[in-house]
């Protein structure tokens, strides 16, 4: 009587099980490497938060947090906002006047509004760090981010637009997006530009359309690989296991019917 063991173990050696494995490797790392490509998820707040230090060191700054839109939120027990060491680390540490950290705000921001579960509790929408990612400024910082992040550049974070402790909804009066304060805010930057220009824009969503090859060739392509590399890869793993399990049935069967 044959043992088992020695079944499996010549198994193994046929090629088309490593072929299996290589697919299922290269898989990995694709997968890993265009989930990475789109990741807001690498800065975490550094610890608890002392709100009274905080208050007496930067009076100035949680003045604005207290009554923006998560300053106000947070103060009333809801965790899910921002305090003062989930967008950057202590003022101290000299963090927050670093290139690095001005082409990392976006990504600060996206961790939580890119987060679509997050966003629909609030009934604020998800897209905003994909459509800052799709226009001129979040093109260019993202492509700087990635290619020599210890250079400071001048496009637009979005705590530009917004606001970095002073943040409110666009419809609140104190917003800096607010309609009748949007103007002055890109003029910040954009010295002459005309009343109409700023109203071209916000996030720019032309009918609210995934990002295109035309905005952003890089992410375009990432994504479409990526969509295509899972029910191909899974699809294919799920089907040569069906037939190899039928194909063992079978054969079993045949055994005992020889029997
Ligand atoms: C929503 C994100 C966010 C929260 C919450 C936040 N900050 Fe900031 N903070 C920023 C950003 C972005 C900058 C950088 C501004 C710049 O240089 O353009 C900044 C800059 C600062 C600075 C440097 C001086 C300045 O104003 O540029 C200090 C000090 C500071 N923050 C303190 C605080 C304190 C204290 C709190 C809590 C009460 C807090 N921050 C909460 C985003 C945040
Ligand atoms: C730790 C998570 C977190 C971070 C980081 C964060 N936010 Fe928020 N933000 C929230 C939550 C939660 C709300 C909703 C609060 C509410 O409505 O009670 C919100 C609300 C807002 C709103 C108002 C939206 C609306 O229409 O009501 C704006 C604008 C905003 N955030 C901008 C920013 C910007 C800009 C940054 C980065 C400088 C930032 N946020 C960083 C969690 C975050
Ligand atoms: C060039 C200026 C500009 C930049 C940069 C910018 N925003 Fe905005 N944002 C706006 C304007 C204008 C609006 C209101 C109109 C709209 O929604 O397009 C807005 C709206 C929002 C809202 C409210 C969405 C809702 O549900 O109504 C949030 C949240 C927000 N922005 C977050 C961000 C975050 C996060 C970033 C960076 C990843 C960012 N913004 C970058 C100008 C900007
Ligand atoms: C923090 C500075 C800053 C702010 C605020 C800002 N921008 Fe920009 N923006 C830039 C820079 C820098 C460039 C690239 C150089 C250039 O073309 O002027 C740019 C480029 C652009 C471009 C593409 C190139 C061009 O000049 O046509 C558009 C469109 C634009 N910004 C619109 C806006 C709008 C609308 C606002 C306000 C909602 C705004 N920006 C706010 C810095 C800013």
């Amino acid at each position: 009587m044959k043992p088992i063991t020695c079944d499996t173990s010549r198994s193994l050696r046929l090629p088309q099980y490593w072929l299996i494995f290589l697919v299922i490797a290269l898989g990995t790392i694709l997968i890993t490497a265009c989930s990475q490509a789109e990741s807001t998820t690498d800065y975490l707040p550094a610890g608890e938060v002392d709100l009274e230090l905080m208050a007496a060191e930067y009076p100035a700054q949680y003045e604005q947090w207290e009554s923006s839109v998560h300053g106000q939120a947070y103060l009333d027990g809801d965790t899910n906002a921002p305090a003062c060491l989930d967008c950057h680390a202590d003022p101290e540490s000299g963090e927050i006047e670093t290139a690095a950290f001005q082409l990392d705000i976006p990504n600060r921001c996206g961790r939580c509004h890119a987060d679509k579960e997050l966003m629909a509790d609030y009934d604020v929408s998800a897209d905003v760090y994909e459509t800052y990612l799709a226009d001129y400024h979040g093109t260019t910082v993202a492509y700087y981010r990635a290619t020599d992040p210890d250079s400071y550049r001048y496009e637009a974070v979005c705590s530009d637009c917004h606001g970095s402790h002073a943040v409110y909804a666009p419809e609140n009066e104190q917003s800096s997006v607010h309609p009748a304060n949007l103007a002055t805010t890109c003029q910040t930057c954009h010295h002459d530009a005309p009343e109409n220009f700023a109203m071209a824009f916000g996030h720019y969503r032309p009918a609210r359309t995934p990002v295109s090859n035309a905005e952003n060739p890089l992410i375009f392509w990432v994504k479409l690989i990526y969509q295509a590399a899972i029910p191909v890869t899974l699809g294919g793993m799920l089907a040569y296991i069906g037939l190899d399990v039928r194909y063992r049935l079978q054969k079993r069967k045949n055994h005992h019917d020889d029997d």
